[in-house]
């Protein structure tokens, strides 16, 4: 990134430069990502950090259309529901880095043949499979043998819908001619779109909900809990890999495919085999022109290193494999009228304009709703009421208002005038200086930010309370059943005393009273981290409450803090400031929610409610002998490339780091090596080589 660029302010920017930017944003707030999650260890301040995502929120806000797939600020990692019961995966489930250009894919190339340290005239064969949009699973066979199968769910562990996946036609039982020991089959449950629509068309008819789109509707009938929904529901698969496994191999990809077809697994047809980089990137258009002809939602193409050995060799950074990546479709397009714009309240009282659109095909799916973000976005592009827009739709994003078509405006349609009070509770809406959003001012007594927070409370990556879906939040709240997230765990207690209980309530019945009851039970323990997440305090993130409970370990401690840093006490500010990506505007929040009586009250309510909140763990790198050291990596290495050494050492538990320091424990030095050497010697610091360091690392 050209420093001039990064310089100018976002307003400044054009749109091509703006993308430019938000790509190389996204890539360094990635790797910043994984220089903490991984090992602790960043590369850069807590200050310069901040500043980054900042950057890329001001930059995202000011051209909404061109927020990324892969924007930082989207990231949401998915947990596993309650009701079902759960399935460690032998090998884990990962996601694929993103490309999105030819210059891309050239990078994607060009990065493998660098850590493989291939010579340009070695051809490097990719295979590429068209990137279905469903729901990944993996299914284990153990000699030749279905015995278990699971949704993805966090990577590491996922949903058993061992029964579910049981009833789609396609699945074998039983493998064809030679099994392995074992092996995990991995691949995508799906919807064809004319399934789809028969489907929803048939549900309307009889009032019953209706999906969004085909992946919806695929996740939502394999994640049943009774497998007897599923059977009734039109779902198919493709495999296309594998996780574990013993007593077999091959040498390519291609191979395996062939070794699935023989099986008698689903293959995708359109999967092709490229030898060069050419034939790569004419897969990939050739696709691109056929894609409103299939009958399923692809999003994309999947390019995988052919070579298995290649593959094991290039092994994966944080959550995505070296060997594979997902060349995205450009979003699809469509023209409709914008009949209405509302305005939707949420959980920290953000106003967000929606627009209400005459329902239109978008590559195969019904869109009757798009995001318009907020004010500044709805005058930068005077969108009003009537007009015609195009609208885009990208994977699982809210479709989004691109451009409208003011030669079709209607005459006399009145500018969209933002409304200064909160459609909800009618409270004042306030802007902050450097927001673009309008806020309620009207915290708890405003109802939709009371039920968006219990929403928000019980949702997945929160406490999951399976059954406490908006709808339900929304109804209790309106009957006053809930009003703090401790009255969802004495529900079942007053239920019991009601006249009317909720067993004998319309749409309810004895079972899913019982159910909603049990997953609610179910959450009486609860790590420290979803705990803090789930309060729903603004700015505090997922990762922020990792990190939260992460320093402060036990309930105990982090509430003693929080309170302390309430009461305005310098120390635990510092302390908290001190925290990887913690900055003012993070502390301040914290301090204003424990500020309120209301909010501490509410905290411990709910710890009064809980069996236990566990202490933080930190992740198993025992029998690692590099755990918790930081390593520095210098001069050449031989059998393998700096970046395998440096993967591996992360993955071990080591920190590594760029330049001696007297907080360096340990110098890996090749041949060539200079400076670093020398002040590593001057520091005293010890310095092995590379065989030693293998040696190290075997165990
Ligand atoms: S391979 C380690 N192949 O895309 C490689 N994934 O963004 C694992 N997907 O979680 C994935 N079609 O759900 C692979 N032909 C294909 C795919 C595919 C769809 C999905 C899959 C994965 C996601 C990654």
């Amino acid at each position: 990134m050209s420093r001039s660029l990064r310089d100018r302010a976002a307003k400044d920017l054009s749109d091509s430069e703006a993308a430019k930017e938000l790509k190389a944003l996204a890539q360094e707030i990635v790797e910043h990502d994984e220089a903490y999650h991984r090992n602790d260890a960043p590369t850069i301040s807590d200050a310069e950090y901040d500043a980054l995502r900042a950057r890329n929120a001001a930059i995202e806000q000011r051209f909404p259309k061109l927020v990324r797939a892969d924007s930082p600020s989207r990231k949401v990692g998915a947990a596993t529901a309650g009701g079902f019961k759960k399935v460690k995966h032998g090998v884990a489930m990962l996601s694929l880095d993103n490309l999105f250009s030819d210059e891309d894919v050239r990078d994607f190339d060009a990065r493998i043949r660098r850590f493989l340290k291939l010579n340009e005239t070695e051809p490097v064969e990719l295979t590429a499979e068209p990137k279905i949009d469903g729901l990944s699973f993996s299914a284990r066979y153990d000699h030749g043998r279905l015995t278990v199968a699971a949704t993805r769910g966090d990577g590491a562990e996922g949903e058993d819908i061992t029964a579910n996946i049981r009833t789609i036609k396609g699945l074998p039982d039983f493998l064809m001619g030679d099994a392995p020991k074992t092996i995990e089959i991995r691949g995508e449950v799906y919807m064809t779109k004319s399934d789809f629509l028969a489907m929803n068309e048939a549900y309307a008819k009889t009032g019953s909900k209706i999906f969004a789109n085909p992946r919806n509707a695929a996740a939502g009938s394999l994640r049943q809990l009774d497998p007897k929904i599923t059977a009734e529901r039109p779902l198919k698969l493709f495999a296309y890999a594998s996780g574990l496994v013993e007593g077999m191999d091959w040498a390519t990809h291609w191979d395996f495919l062939k070794q699935l077809k023989a099986w008698g697994f689903p293959v995708n047809p359109d999967a092709k085999l490229c030898k060069t980089l050419d034939q790569t990137l004419a897969a990939y258009r050739q696709l691109e022109t056929r894609r409103a002809a299939l009958d399923y939602d692809i999003d994309g193409i999947v390019y995988k290193v052919n070579r298995i050995d290649w593959q094991k060799r290039l092994g994966f950074v944080s959550r995505a494999p070296r060997w594979a990546a997902a060349h995205k479709f450009p979003a699809q397009q469509a023209e409709t009228v914008v009949e209405k714009i509302d305005i939707q309240v949420g959980r920290t009282g953000a106003l967000t304009p929606v627009a209400f659109l005459t329902p239109v095909n978008v590559g195969g799916v019904i869109v009757s709703r798009a995001t318009l973000h907020n004010q500044d976005e709805i005058e930068r592009k005077d969108i009003r009421e009537g007009d015609t827009v195009v609208i885009q739709r990208a994977g699982d994003v809210i479709p989004q208002v691109v451009e409208v078509k003011t030669e079709k405006r209607k005459r006399g349609a009145a500018k969209f005038v933002f409304p200064n009070h909160c459609p909800v509770c009618g409270s004042k809406a306030h802007r902050e200086e450097d927001e673009a959003v309008l806020r309620c001012t009207g915290g708890l007594f405003c109802k939709a930010q009371a039920v968006e927070r219990l929403h928000h409370f019980a949702s997945r990556d929160a406490f999951d309370i399976e059954g406490m879906g908006e709808k339900n939040v929304e109804a209790f709240f309106t009957d006053g059943l809930i009003k703090t997230p401790a009255d969802l765990f004495t529900l079942e207690a007053r239920d019991k005393k009601s006249l009317t209980p909720l067993s004998a309530k319309e749409g309810w019945g004895a079972l899913s009273a019982k159910n909603l009851f049990e997953a609610i039970n179910n959450r009486r323990t609860i790590s420290l981290e979803r705990f803090i997440y789930a309060l729903g305090i603004r700015l505090i993130g997922q990762a922020k409450a990792r990190l939260l409970a992460q320093h402060y370990g036990s309930f105990k401690e982090w509430r003693k803090a929080m309170v302390a840093a309430a009461k305005g006490n310098d120390e635990v500010r510092n302390q908290l400031q001190g925290i990887e990506s913690f900055g003012d505007s993070v502390t301040d929040e914290l301090v204003a929610f424990f500020g309120e009586a209301q909010n501490m009250a509410a905290v411990d309510d709910l710890f009064a409610q809980m069996d236990k909140v566990e202490d933080f763990v930190q992740a198993d790198v025992s029998g690692s002998k590099i755990a918790g050291l930081v390593v520095v990596f210098t001069g050449n290495l031989i059998a393998i490339t700096r970046n395998e050494a440096k993967a591996k050492a992360l993955s071990l538990g080591a920190k590594v780091a760029g330049s001696v320091s007297k907080n360096t424990d340990l110098v890996v030095a090749g041949p060539g090596a200079g400076s670093k050497l020398k002040e590593a010697e001057a520091l005293g610091v010890k310095v092995i080589d590379e065989d030693e360091f293998l040696k190290l690392i075997a165990g």
